[in-house]
């Protein structure tokens, strides 16, 4: 797929289908994502956990649902694919384990447009995983690691289509 259209076809996808990605094309989704630039080049400060185990989403999702004070909302849109991406804080560089896991989303939410799955950035399930040590510990992080984003996948129930224009709607000023 041509990358600008790639760019404009990305967009957050609310619906799912049951069927799993198959594992093709979540390791090119996860090969794009391990490609994406980590500050200090610190590849060793980031891991990727893929979940696809009912169970567990199911208690994520409800977790997160319990949190928003509305135990029947879907969080997770009923996605079969939740991608959490921790980092290794560094008291010298605040924040760096978010920044880096965003870039890594946002490689692997372009290589799933250009598949044409759906996805979607959600920090629902960092926030109840960063509270809920039950669940936490499930994840089997290794030491010192802390869910830093997360990324749904699957397929739409609708297909991904081109927006007729990029959207500009963020400020940008250009001073030459
Ligand atoms: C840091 C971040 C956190 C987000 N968290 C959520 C989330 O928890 N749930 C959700 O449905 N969408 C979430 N989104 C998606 C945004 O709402 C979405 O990207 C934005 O509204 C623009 O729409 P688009 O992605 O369709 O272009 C998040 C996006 C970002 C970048």
């Amino acid at each position: 797929m041509e990358f600008m259209k790639t760019i404009a076809m990305r967009k957050s996808t609310r619906s799912y289908k049951s069927e799993q990605i198959n594992d093709e094309n979540l390791n090119t989704i996860l090969t794009a994502g391990c490609a994406a630039p980590i500050g200090m080049g610190a590849y060793n400060a980031v891991h990727i956990t893929v979940i696809q185990n009912p169970d567990m989403l199911a208690r994520i999702s409800k977790a997160i649902a319990n949190l928003m004070g509305n135990p029947k909302a879907n969080p997770l849109y009923s996605a079969p694919t939740l991608v959490i991406v921790s980092g290794k804080p560094n008291a010298k560089a605040p924040n760096i384990e978010i920044a880096n896991a965003s870039c890594i989303v946002e490689n692997m939410t372009l290589a799933a447009t250009n598949l044409n799955l759906g996805s979607v950035y959600v920090m629902g399930p960092v926030i109840v995983l960063n509270t809920d040590k039950e669940l936490l510990k499930d994840l089997n992080l290794p030491e010192g690691f802390v869910p830093a984003a997360g990324l749904l996948l699957g397929h739409p129930t609708e297909a991904l289509t081109k927006e007729e224009e990029l959207k500009q709607t963020i400020t940008l000023n250009t001073i030459k």
